[in-house]
């Protein structure tokens, strides 16, 4: 088991699959536009399977696909069948926007796939618009339903809560928590390098979402945690699904945190605010030992952070990092 100098164990690995994107939110794609990766800078499915032998035999159990979008990329169905049969694997699981979902379902659950979060910040038609670039939020809805007559389970729904974007929308997906067996996530929103930039005004603290839902009725705590427990969950009652509060600003997790990330070009990343990073690619192309590639991971867990003091408000810079390139 991996476990860094701050005693946090470490077994949750997120693995970008692409830098890119069929959609541009607001609050990811940086306004001045990025440089995206060339083809041969992203690691190749074979790279990154190879990689992950190694951090499978650190302790690594547990891993998110995510991108830019993920079912963006071309062979991602057999990429996620590979990652299935690595026995040491429990957990996989996938973020996506959702746009190509409906297409990709069936196929997606038969590798295995179950668990799934899905990011959706609005539930109308022209704030998607605005939001995401694209008209397309009937085909993330059309998605949605799929993935749960699959029986995907659990479905989470991430929405970052963005004031005077999508605050009004609160009681709006807590309506959806009621009808349908879903994990409604509301996250805070966090600083990092993006169009439409971070600032005090728009930030809503998980204590103000919560005063906001309680208006809709009586919120009962559940235990029900399927992730690594970074979210509190609530229910209404009578409720098929549930209400989860992430808190990366107001009452940073860091002190739980349990991820490493791998980004589309082999970089492992410490922390998701840190620009401390480790470069893997180089020495895998480089034909490194499975030992060295080991002892380079082992190495880097060494740069990860105490924690990501999100929670001062007071961001000399906002974080360099553009989230379309690591995946949240
Ligand atoms: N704050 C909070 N969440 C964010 N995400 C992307 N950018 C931010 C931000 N600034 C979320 C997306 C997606 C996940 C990959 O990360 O909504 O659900
Ligand atoms: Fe939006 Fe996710 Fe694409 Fe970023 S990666 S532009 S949040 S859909």
């Amino acid at each position: 088991m991996l476990t860094d100098k701050f005693n946090r164990k470490i077994d949750y690995l997120r693995i970008s699959v692409t830098d890119r994107c069929n959609l541009r939110c607001i609050y990811c794609v940086p306004s001045l536009g990025f440089i995206q990766k060339k083809h041969d800078e992203i690691l190749r499915f074979e790279e990154i399977l190879k990689l992950l032998t190694v951090f499978v035999s650190l302790g690594i159990k547990k891993i998110k696909i995510t991108g830019g979008e993920p079912l963006f990329r071309k062979g991602i169905i057999d990429f996620i069948a590979k990652v299935f049969n690595i026995n040491a694997i429990k957990d996989v699981s996938i973020t996506t926007n959702g746009i190509l979902l409906k297409d990709y379902a069936y196929a997606l659950r038969k590798t295995g796939l179950r668990r799934l979060n899905i990011s959706i910040d609005t539930l109308d038609k022209d704030k998607f618009r605005y939001i995401t670039g694209a008209d397309k939020l009937r085909e993330v809805l059309d998605g949605l339903n799929e993935v749960r007559k699959l029986k995907f389970s659990p479905v989470k729904i991430n929405t970052v809560v963005i004031r005077g974007i999508n605050d009004d929308e609160i009681l709006d997906f807590a309506r959806l928590s009621i009808e349908n067996p879903y994990e409604i996530r509301f996250i805070e929103y966090m600083p990092t390098q993006n169009s439409i930039g971070w600032d005090k005004d728009k930030f809503i603290s998980s204590a103000e979402i919560k005063a906001k839902l309680m208006v809709f009725g009586k919120l009962y705590k559940t235990d029900h945690i399927t992730g690594a427990g970074h979210a509190q969950y609530f229910k209404f009652q009578g409720a098929l699904g549930t209400i989860g509060v992430i808190s990366p600003v107001s009452n940073s997790f860091c002190s739980k945190c349990n991820k490493l990330r791998l980004t589309a070009d082999g970089k492992l990343k410490l922390c998701l605010h840190s620009s401390k990073q480790v470069d893997l690619k180089t020495p895998l192309r480089a034909n490194a030992s499975f030992n060295e590639l080991k002892d380079m991971i082992i190495s880097g867990i060494n740069l990860k952070p105490e924690g990501n003091y999100l929670e001062k408000h007071s961001f000399p810079e906002y974080s360099k990092n553009i989230m379309c390139q690591i995946g949240g």
